[in-house]
């Protein structure tokens, strides 16, 4: 059992791989904060327990014990003596806003339970989970609020093998007065310091998840959405760590939400030079009406540690969402090798062509064709037809399951493309139903890519849109399916609700599309789903939750591509990110497609052009290249992940490797930019190898050991020229 109660001092120890969490109950019933770090084996940790002094100004607890406001806590209330950031607020029938949390009780649990409750009663949010018991245990504290009926249960799931803690947290209405919940958040984190940095992953549409660090501040420095969805902009993702922590060496702790809509993620150093990090739905703009005996639960929040520096966060967070998020059929299986007809052909295609793309595909090694946006409805451009998920047998020349077999008469697998979420004004959904679109009455509409979204807390809406798609999906033989959304919500606004409860809307919005995900990801198992935000605008752990891919970007530019892969990376498992190669020279730049083919191999690797206008020349480089691809797959997609040199801090050069769990082989891909003056000679120092182990490398014509490569390094030796890669296999001998 991981998890230590010592019943006389009222220590909770969670020991969670390689790493330790440690909490007390005061004297006061306060729960408050002793240590998140390095493991630690002593349950007697009283002597770190806070006792609140030190902060003049700030009023002392009703019990006299020195004030809140200095107290490290577990979960922080509101409006009672403790003026740093909340983890929970709610206000009462009276107006009266204010809370504060007390002990009352705790069980262990065998395993991770329970599921955290969703939309409505068997359907769960998206979490980690276990694949069987004995590799977590759960710890749920029960702390309360007894002047307003309140009960929060505050969950910590510790996994036995990972440096990994989950928490969430469950607040109960057990008065008789309706509580509007304004700020319910999955984990309150305090440090007993603040010398870290914070790294996060900021971005826009085709330039997602750049790595920014910067040192703390006293104050509070925050990452959130209010866009109704995680969006490009920033990701529910934020290490912290040592300041002098790298890649390799140090201590960082990693803070993930699995959410996909408005989130926060807010961090404040004190004025004692402590730091607090509060994550969850965002509170702006939120509110939950409970009613006696009703209860609300936060989405799962992810922590985790490590001495490794930032890939030692990126390798445990790639692991556990591997293992422990990923789910379904697709979940080890090797992906197929895909094209998608969007940069090919935009909405300008018929059967004949996607089957012309297809036979030329099928001579590379190609397995499953995509038919993007444009065969549904009347739409021949992005001004139609969202929402009228019928064929356009018209245009195709043919009906869906007639196209289907043809691909497949050419030897690859068919997908398909659907952005549900979405309701086109000009669309026969949208005349039979124009209150289906968010929109607020006697307000305009603002249209984003000329479509609205659906409101999708609306039942018959979640059911239609499952008819519709389900009628499509049986229709013909679908292997893939890529899930879109275009556009941030506004207008948030349901006239089924009451006033009170609007400010529940852009929660119940993700509620219901996880319903809906899951149903319909429940009914068609065999499919592989991908999800998709304009590229990577919703790239987060609850997608992954449903879809074991995520198109990582719009932007197909190898040169972009290195940065949104390196940067996707830090939290993001390989075998997720979706990454092609395209041939379009989007930003005007040429390079090879064998260069573009290497980046696009660190992601789950696939084409967006048509092949039938390639040079003789390219369709060779496209067989040799998924030849390359297919060999290394495995490591690729399952291998520990090393990141050598960066993009952001290097503009010219870029490194990582893939290291097999059993050490057994490596891949090292070396790439460049533009050429730089006299340095065409460099080293790359190879990550994670057996020490002890000697390796073949690649056909250098010689071996040698682990620790020699990792110290000394891989001498790249004219290796010059702009816009140059190069992969070296390491394969383990001896
Ligand atoms: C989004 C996606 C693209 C493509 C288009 C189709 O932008 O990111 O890959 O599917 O929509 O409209």
């Amino acid at each position: 059992m991981a998890i230590l109660y010592d019943a006389a001092s009222k220590t909770f120890l969670l020991q969670a791989g390689g790493a330790s969490y440690a909490m007390q109950v005061s004297p006061e019933g306060y729960l408050c904060h002793l240590y998140f770090g390095g493991h630690v084996g002593d349950t007697n940790l009283s002597h770190l327990l806070e006792t609140g002094g030190g902060a003049s100004f700030s009023p002392d607890t009703p019990e006299g014990s020195g004030s809140l406001d200095t107290l490290l806590q577990e979960y922080s209330g509101c409006n009672t003596g403790d003026f740093r950031a909340s983890a929970i607020a709610v206000r009462a029938e009276n107006g009266a806003r204010a809370v504060s949390l007390k002990y009352l009780a705790h069980k262990i649990l065998q395993g991770k339970k329970p599921p955290l409750p969703g939309l409505s009663a068997g359907q769960a949010l998206p979490a980690t989970y276990l694949n069987g018991l004995g590799e977590a245990d759960t710890l749920a504290v029960a702390v309360e609020d007894a002047p307003l009926g309140l009960r929060v249960t505050l969950y910590y799931c510790v996994f036995n093998d990972a440096p990994v803690v989950t928490r969430w947290a469950a607040a109960e209405n057990r008065g008789s007065q309706a509580l509007h919940i304004e700020s319910l958040q999955s984990a309150c984190v305090e440090f007993p310091r603040m010398d870290f940095d914070m790294i996060s992953l900021h971005g826009a549409w085709v330039r997602e998840r750049s790595v920014e660090r910067h040192a703390l501040f006293h104050g509070t420095q925050t990452i959130q959405s209010r866009r109704g969805s995680s969006g490009h902009q920033l990701n529910p993702f934020a290490i912290l760590c040592e300041n002098n922590a790298d890649e390799n060496r140090g201590e960082a702790y990693g803070f993930h939400l699995v959410y996909s809509g408005n989130f926060r993620i807010e961090v404040e150093s004190s004025q004692m030079h402590t730091t607090r990090l509060s994550m969850g739905v965002n509170p702006e703009g939120f509110s939950w009406r409970l009613e006696p005996g009703e209860g609300l639960a936060s989405p799962e929040a992810v922590l985790c540690w490590s001495d490794e520096g930032l890939g030692g966060i990126s390798r445990a967070l790639h692991r556990l969402y591997r293992h422990n998020l990923i789910r379904g059929e697709w979940k080890h299986r090797a992906r197929p090798i895909l094209i998608n007809s969007w940069e090919a052909a935009y909405f300008k295609f018929d059967a004949d062509k996607l089957v012309a793309f297809a036979r030329e595909a099928a001579k590379t090694g190609v397995d499953l064709l995509v038919m993007d946006d444009g065969w549904f409805g009347r739409r021949d451009d992005d001004t139609t037809s969202l929402g009228d998920w019928f064929v356009n047998e018209e245009k195709l020349g043919c009906s869906l399951h007639e196209l289907a077999e043809r691909v497949k008469a050419e030897g690859l697998q068919f997908g398909i493309w659907f952005e549900p979420e979405m309701i086109s004004p000009d669309s026969e959904m949208h005349r039979a139903h124009p209150d289906w679109a968010l929109h607020i009455p006697g307000r305009g509409r603002s249209l984003g890519r000329q479509q609205s979204v659906l409101n999708l807390t609306l039942p018959e809406v979640r059911e239609n849109l499952f008819e519709q798609m389900s009628i499509v999906l049986k229709s013909a033989d679908i292997a893939y399916l890529k899930w879109d959304f275009n556009r941030n919500l506004s207008e948030i606004f349901s006239g089924r609700f009451p006033a009170e409860r609007q400010g529940e809307i852009a929660h119940r919005y993700v509620l219901g599309l996880y319903e809906l995900l899951e149903r319909l990801t429940g009914a068609f198992p065999h499919i592989l789903f991908e999800s998709c935000s304009g590229g990577g605008g919703r790239y987060d752990p609850g997608m992954l939750y449903y879809m074991p891919q995520t198109w990582a970007s719009d932007n197909t530019d190898p040169v972009d591509r290195l940065r949104i892969q390196y940067g996707t990376s830090m939290c993001y498992p390989i075998s997720s990110m979706g990454a092609h190669v395209s041939a379009g020279h989007s930003r005007g730049r040429v390079t090879s497609l064998r260069y573009r083919a290497d980046i696009a191999m660190c992601g789950t690797f696939g084409y967006e052009l048509d092949p039938t206008k390639l040079p003789p020349e390219d369709i060779s480089m496209m067989k040799e290249c998924n030849r390359k691809f297919r060999e290394r797959q495995g490591l690729i997609a399952n291998g520990d992940f090393y990141r050598l040199i960066s993009p952001f801090e290097n503009p010219n050069k870029t490194a990582w490797m893939f290291v097999a769990p059993d050490k057994s082989e490596a891949l090292v891909q070396c790439f460049t930019v533009l050429a730089e003056g006299n340095s065409w000679d460099w080293r790359v120092y190879p990550r994670g190898l057996n020490p002890d182990a000697l390796y073949e490398i690649d056909d250098w014509g010689f071996e040698l050991h682990g620790d020699t490569l990792m110290r000394a390094g891989l001498r790249m030796q004219w290796f010059a020229g702009d816009f140059m890669s190069r992969n070296i296999y390491l394969k383990k001998i001896k």
